[in-house]
């Protein structure tokens, strides 16, 4: 029986080795990881990541071919195969901090797999790393190896969070980086057979590592221009009286460009998108190549416009002061299905109120309260390492309070903002919310779900990302 080990009991190492097991029969898969209360609840009924389809897979395949544990060295020791799918923050400190990604967590991961191992292994970087991380993987390993063979593969991952599962039982490819030597092409070839029990041929791609690393990078820069590009468009749309809505179908439906990640919102976040452009920058200007990096770092830079632009059109509509009035934000995960918060416009949105001394009452879904008072006290790129290292939120701040309802959360509120498209915003009773909340009534819509034109009729005071402006918000100051 071919066995697999994941290290990293995470959003991708956690569902992906679930649909692994419940694809492959054969395959024995354990998921390690450090973080003992991770395991505890990936062997529970309440699995620490909300993804929809989650819970029916793993509960047919855990305790049969599927494992969780924190016994990372026993099931290093007896896996063929181990992929590596640990948390690739961002540097903070040090050479490349803000830019670089910090590849610690990575590292130690290789240098147990090379103490631990008594037999050839594969080892999978499944993790985002940056290009060429396999040969100091391949360093490490070999350096340490006594006699052992180890081949490295780049199986970057490509689910989106919210979709993990329907990703991952029908990926658009899958893609497979080795060496282009015979030990790499028949280490390609064994981890080809573990997807073909469910992929297509030929929707499994194989590069040699570098292609396969810089592929991930370059999809997720790719993703999120299309992102900025429609963003940096709602602000002309806003300024012209045109629709963002009706200019990107118009321009989704040229089939060169296509109609998907064409809708205008407060921003992108998510734990990939900007690490991984700042990873990109920051290979760019290692590589001599600052004219590429300045280009993929505007991405960015719109990301952070969009945001603060949300902000002050907030602050401004309101009589340029939000100070002590109370401000429902509706949503704070960083997109629908998800309890994902990393990297979230609702963080630099709710700081942005927070520094204009607003009163925010929180409500999301699938967000925690300790989650959300733990985001917005963190300090920027510390929320991808490890809890013990985070800083929790001082008790005496009575600015933000977390509630478990729409209603209660738009209670007495001077506004509302929608910063996460959660279906249920959608059909809120927006007439009981305007009845409860003082007047003006404010609607500011980041993520553009509801019908202006009703809740103009009700009575609110409508912002939507890139559309035409209320006659409220016309002559009233929008830019950072
Ligand atoms: P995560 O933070 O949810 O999970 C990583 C896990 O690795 C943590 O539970 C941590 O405790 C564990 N870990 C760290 N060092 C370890 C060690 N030495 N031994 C055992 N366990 C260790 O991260 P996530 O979101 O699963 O991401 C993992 C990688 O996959 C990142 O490189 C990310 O860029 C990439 N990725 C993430 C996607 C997403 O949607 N979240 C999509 C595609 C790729």
């Amino acid at each position: 029986m071919v066995k697999i080990c994941c290290i990293g009991a995470g959003y991708v190492g956690g569902p992906t080795m679930a649909v692994i097991a419940l694809k492959c029969p054969s395959i024995e898969v354990a998921v390690v990881d450090i973080s003992k209360s991770r395991i505890a609840a990936w062997n529970s009924d309440q699995l620490p990541i909300y993804e929809p389809g989650l819970d029916s897979v793993v509960k047919q395949c855990r305790g049969k071919n599927l494992f969780f544990s924190t016994d990372v060295e026993k099931h290093v020791f007896e896996a063929d195969i181990v992929f590596v799918s640990v948390n690739t923050p961002t540097k903070t400190r040090g050479l490349g901090a803000g830019k670089a990604a910090d590849l610690t967590y990575w590292e130690s991961a290789a240098r147990m797999i090379a103490d631990v191992s008594k037999s050839d292994k594969i080892v999978v970087e499944k993790s985002t790393v940056p290009v060429k991380t396999a040969e100091a993987i391949e360093k490490i390993l070999t350096h340490n190896a006594k006699g052992i063979n180890f081949q490295i593969l780049s199986n970057p991952e490509f689910l989106a969070e919210g979709t993990a599962i329907q990703d991952l039982f029908n990926p658009d490819r899958v893609l497979i980086g080795g060496r282009e030597t015979p030990g790499g092409q028949k280490a390609i070839q064994t981890l080809k057979e573990v997807y073909a029990h469910w992929v297509p041929e030929e929707r499994i791609l194989t590069t040699n590592l570098w292609s396969a690393e810089l592929s991930k990078l370059a999809a997720n820069a790719f993703l999120a221009q299309r992102i900025s590009s429609v963003n940096a468009m709602s602000a002309l749309c806003e300024a012209t009286g045109a629709n963002v809505k009706q200019v990107s179908f118009a321009v989704g439906t040229d089939t060169r460009i296509g109609p998907k990640f064409l809708n205008a919102s407060v921003g992108f976040g998510g734990s990939c998108f900007q690490k991984d452009i700042l990873n990109l920058v920051y290979i760019c200007e290692c590589n001599g190549l600052p004219e590429v990096a300045e280009y993929w770092k505007q991405v960015i830079k719109i990301n952070d416009y969009q945001k603060s632009r949300f902000v002050n059109r907030v602050v401004s509509s309101m009589f340029n002061t939000v100070a002590n009035k109370k401000i429902a934000i509706l949503g704070f995960a960083f997109k629908k299905d998800t309890g994902d918060t990393r990297e979230t416009p609702a963080i630099d949105v709710c700081k942005g109120l927070l520094g204009d001394k607003a009163r925010l009452s929180i409500y999301d879904p699938q967000v925690t309260e300790d989650q959300i008072q733990r985001d917005l006290w963190m300090n920027k790129f510390d929320w991808d390492h490890p809890i013990h290292l985070q800083p929790t939120s001082p008790t005496t701040e009575k600015k933000v309070s977390v509630v478990w309802d729409a209603y209660e959360a738009t209670k007495d509120a001077d506004g509302v903002c929608i910063l996460t498209e959660w279906d249920e915003f959608k059909n809120l009773d927006y007439q009981k919310i305007y009845d409860n909340m003082r007047k003006p009534a404010f609607v500011f819509d980041g993520r553009n779900i509801v019908d202006m034109d009703k809740l103009r009729e009700i009575g609110f005071i409508v912002y939507s990302i890139g559309k035409p402006l209320d006659p409220w918000l016309k002559d009233m100051p929008a830019v950072a």
